[in-house]
């Protein structure tokens, strides 16, 4: 939620800002703008919309300076518009600031600024910071690192900050808790700091994550300084960045999405890399190996998540207990970290999140280790705050998920869950040697198979352009596959803005039945497996009604293409690999569907790839 750049060095800054917040703009899209120190004083300009629309409101020469910050944003306090839109300034215009995160205790410090003369411009709970700092500035006279220090002594929330004063031209502050930060240095003198590493990569390799409770002074000549909110000063641990520039471009795909999809077959290869031992038979995940043993004893695993990632914990729960036969309750981290969980200290977390950022999801984590649980955490931004925090844990290494709607990052999760239930089964003993050998070598087959099912792809268009105008859509499967359906119906909502909803095949007579006629497209898993007959009775009830089926069936399967509307075939796999399958039609179909009806695929309405507020 929101993307915020910033630069310090030789080189002009508004090109630079602009490239980043392109980056960024997965973050949020409704508003966007900068703050560039001029040679007559600072120069901000802001406005609803898009970077693009941004850039065509500044012109083509852009702004003029060589230290400067931008922001993306996604409204949390105040409506998208031109003066909600970052950076916030001070009433006289020499303080600029952008801001991630919430500030929570906003009313009460507005109150006391407007009892102090200040003037409120926005609607936003970022303008109080600024007029703190301005005001704490002019009653303690202090510099500007240290205004901004004692500012957020004051303040109770979660923040990413960084700030511009025309009075200290050469330098930027930035601050964070709670909200990623990173800082990139470069190789001429220059800094970069922006949300994530990604608008960092094409300047430099070598970055600083900011920890929370983290102040960076970042200074033309003395280059950068850190400090702690106690004023001590902290020796910064420089990093090498892994990512590859070309991971971050559409690579001739029309969308992010589309090439995402596409990419499946090399990410789940890539999530199994190095782990997957066959001719050893062994599963070997390096990051967890310390904590085996407390997998082996765990009484019960927690797994918390939000969104995709909380649909991929699911499936886990189904892996777990079938090779591990260890019980598994899936927690939404939004719930769970307001309730008082019962957590015990020999209970394992497992913690799922694509960004690595998810507040509730770091929330929740948070709580899980206070009462001394171990937390073992699934990312896929390598050096991300959850990746982080967690005890121990595995990168899934799908590579950047640039849209907003997760595909890679689900089957690259449900890989590494996979792997790590046999893995832990095999230790364990509960799944005997000759069926692991034979998952290992399925699990291995997965990519190809992905590949076929990826070949379907004329057909699933046809099948989007007669249902690309449903006001409604029913998504049901059963077992392993329940999890799937509910991620099929998210993404459909998602990105085309389809109502639609996932089912338990079983439950849909205790409900949504009620709903099905013959404009209710019914999308339904009735792959050959544990519950294939009881799937085929459901259709059957769905057909009775007039409903609409389409069907993912396994390759070669007669009995259901003979009352489906539709079917689609997958490879034939075991019950346990065939979310990874299964999966793949149903994110396709959203695709299509979505891209018929006009919608921004990558940067859907109202949503955000990193939820950084809670
Ligand atoms: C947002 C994204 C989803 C994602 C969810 C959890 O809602 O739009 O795609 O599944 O957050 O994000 P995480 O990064 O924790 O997996």
């Amino acid at each position: 939620m929101c993307g915020i750049v910033g630069y310090v060095g030789p080189k002009e800054a508004w090109p630079i800002l602009i490239s980043g917040l392109k980056r960024l703009e997965y973050r949020g899209y409704d508003s966007a703008g900068v703050a560039i120190m001029g040679d007559k004083g600072l120069q901000v300009s802001k406005c609803k919309g898009r970077v693009a629309d941004l850039e065509a409101h500044v012109g083509k020469k852009g702004l003029k300076g060589t230290v400067g910050i931008g922001h993306t944003r996604w409204a949390t306090h105040g409506e998208p518009n031109d003066v909600n839109a970052h950076p916030h300034t001070s009433a006289n215009g020499e303080l600029a600031l952008i801001h991630n995160g919430i500030i929570e205790n906003y009313a009460t410090l507005k109150e006391e600024l407007i009892k102090r003369g200040y003037v409120f411009r926005s609607e936003t709970d970022t303008e109080v910071l600024v007029h703190l700092i301005d005001d704490i500035q002019r009653t303690e006279g202090t510099d500007l690192a240290e205004s901004v220090r004692l500012a957020l002594l004051n303040v109770v929330g979660a923040y990413a900050i960084v700030v511009v004063d025309a009075k200290s031209p050469d330098m930027l502050v930035a601050a964070r808790k709670s909200s990623p930060l990173v800082i990139g240095i470069g190789n001429d003198g220059d800094h970069f700091l922006a949300s994530d590493a990604t608008p960092i990569v094409e300047h430099t390799r070598n970055v600083v994550y900011m920890e929370d409770g983290e102040i960076a002074i970042i200074e033309k000549e003395k280059g950068l300084r850190v400090r702690n909110i106690k004023n001590q000063e902290l020796r910064p641990s420089v990093q090498a960045l892994e990512i590859q520039l070309e991971t971050l471009e559409k690579g001739g795909y029309d969308h992010f999405m589309l090439k995402e999809i596409n990419e499946q077959p090399r990410s789940i290869r890539d999530s199994m890399r190095g782990r997957l031992n066959i001719a050893g038979s062994e599963v070997v995940l390096g990051g967890i190996k310390d904590y085996e043993q407390k997998f082996v004893n765990a009484k019960r695993i927690l797994v918390v998540g939000c969104g995709t990632s909380w649909h991929a914990g699911m499936v886990g729960e189904y892996l777990f207990e079938e090779f591990a036969r260890i019980p598994v309750e899936v927690e939404y981290a939004s719930e769970f970290r307001y309730r008082d969980p019962v957590i015990n200290e020999d209970d394992i977390v497992i913690a799922i999140s694509q960004s690595g950022e998810t507040a509730d999801t770091l929330a929740a984590i948070e709580l899980a280790k206070s009462r001394g649980a171990t937390i073992i955490g699934i990312c896929n931004v390598v050096g991300s705050s959850i990746a982080r925090i967690t005890h121990a844990g595995s990168y899934t290494h799908a590579g950047p998920e640039i849209g907003v709607a997760s595909t890679k990052a689900f089957t690259a999760q449900v890989t590494l869950l996979t792997l790590m239930a046999l893995m832990i089964g095999h230790r364990k003993g509960t799944i005997d040697g000759a069926r692991f050998q034979q998952l290992l070598l399925e699990l291995d087959a997965i990519p190809a198979k992905v590949e076929r099912v990826l070949k379907t792809e004329a057909q699933i268009k046809y099948i989007a352009e007669i249902y690309k105008d449903a006001r409604n859509a029913l998504y049901l499967g059963r077992g392993y596959c329940f999890p799937v359906a509910l991620e099929g119906a998210l993404k459909l909502k998602e990105i085309s803005y389809i109502h639609a909803e996932g089912y338990p095949a079983a439950e849909m007579k205790h409900g949504p039945i009620a709903l099905i006629d013959e404009e209710m497209p019914v999308f339904v898993i009735a792959t050959q497996g544990a519950s294939y007959e009881k799937v085929v009775s459901n259709i059957q009830e769905v057909k009775a009604r007039k409903g609409k089926v389409i069907a993912i069936v396994t390759e070669g399967d007669t009995v259901v293409k003979a009352i489906a509307d539709h079917t689609i075939e997958i490879p034939a796999s075991p019950d346990a690999l065939v979310p990874l399958l299964a999966v793949v039609p149903l994110q396709l179909i959203s695709y299509h569907i979505a891209v018929m009806r006009g919608c921004n695929v990558d940067q859907p309405r109202n949503l955000a790839k990193s939820v950084t507020v809670e």
